[in-house]
């Protein structure tokens, strides 16, 4: 089954986000398989977000990211790595639907609440980097 990434950033903990997004995706039917809440180191940060250094934006994301508590998760579900970007809304506020957790709670591009991976390739990074295997959990989802 598919797996991605995805966290809550600073500016999502500290509005007490973290409820509301997970009962998004739970009430969609995606299934968590990990989470944490924690602090991210500046070395882990500037891994995570490699593909963006070099660009005008990218110690201020760094800053950013590493300002306060995040939200780590792994969801796992049919096609999940679609479907949350879906959910998730675009990058730019101005372009986040209505209905999608950027549409409804972020007005800007930096600070916008959560990130998820893009990719299958992006998605196995990023667990890579944020969990180890024994972190994340299998059960049977159709209890
Ligand atoms: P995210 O999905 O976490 O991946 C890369 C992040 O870079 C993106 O969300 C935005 O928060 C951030 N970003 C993209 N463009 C800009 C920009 N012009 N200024 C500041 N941050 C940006």
């Amino acid at each position: 089954m598919e797996k991605t990434f995805m966290m809550v950033k600073p500016d999502g903990v500290q509005r007490q986000l973290i409820g509301k997004i997970v009962s998004r995706f739970e009430s969609k039917g995606l299934h968590l398989v990990g989470a944490k809440l924690m602090q991210i180191p500046v070395s882990l940060a500037e891994q995570h977000y490699g593909e963006h250094n070099g660009k005008p934006f990218f110690g201020e994301l760094v800053e950013f990211i590493t300002s306060g508590p995040v939200f780590a998760m792994v969801w796992e579900g049919e096609n999940v790595i679609e479907i949350s970007r879906t959910m998730m809304g675009k990058t730019k506020p101005a372009e986040a639907l209505p209905g999608t957790i950027r549409g409804d709670y972020g007005l800007f591009v930096g600070k916008n609440i959560i990130h998820g991976s893009d990719s299958p390739e992006s998605a196995e990074r990023e667990i890579g980097l944020f969990f180890k295997a024994e972190e994340l959990v299998e059960y049977d989802k159709d209890i």
